[in-house]
């Protein structure tokens, strides 16, 4: 079955208790399960992964080559996450920045991202439903081979 990777960096994975004013009420598991819904009807899965460290992610994002598209929010590590960025930039299929809050509404430091320019597109600002619209931007930008009905695998 193809998978969608979906990837949450620093301190994300305490989203619902991390300042909800900011980043909302849902969990990283009720976004999962929102991106799992938008993307299910077309027969993939998702997998997903969070982590505070930069070389975690970029393990996993290596592991990840066969999946069909991700969905990349890497919190901080926007900013200076040369690694990462590396990582990405070797990745095959496309992916999609998401970030929950407006960064270019908040501070300075906020206003840069290494990774940008390397994304198919980058959302900002729409709270827990740009996980959503990344997810259903990447079933129209990845390529169908068959139709799900099609598949035995
Ligand atoms: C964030 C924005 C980043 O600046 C911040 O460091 C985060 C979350 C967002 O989703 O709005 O950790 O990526």
């Amino acid at each position: 079955m193809d998978e969608l990777l979906l990837v949450n960096g620093p301190n994300l994975g305490r989203l619902g208790r991390r300042r909800p004013d900011i980043y909302g009420a849902d969990t990283l598991d009720d976004i999962a399960e929102a991106v799992a819904e938008e993307v299910t009807p077309c027969g993939w899965r998702v997998r997903s992964v969070q982590s505070n460290s930069e070389g975690e992610l970029i393990d996993a994002i290596e592991n990840a080559y066969g999946t069909v598209g991700a969905v990349v929010n890497p919190g901080a590590l926007m900013m200076a996450g040369w690694s990462l960025r590396d990582a990405l930039a070797d990745y095959p299929s496309p992916w999609i920045e998401v970030h929950l809050s407006n960064v270019w509404a908040r501070e300075p430091f906020r206003h840069q991202s290494v990774l940008s320019p390397l994304a198919s597109g980058v959302i900002v600002g729409l709270g827990p439903r740009g996980y959503r619209l990344a997810a259903r931007a990447l079933v129209d930008l990845v390529p169908q081979q068959r139709p799900p009905a099609d598949r035995t695998d």
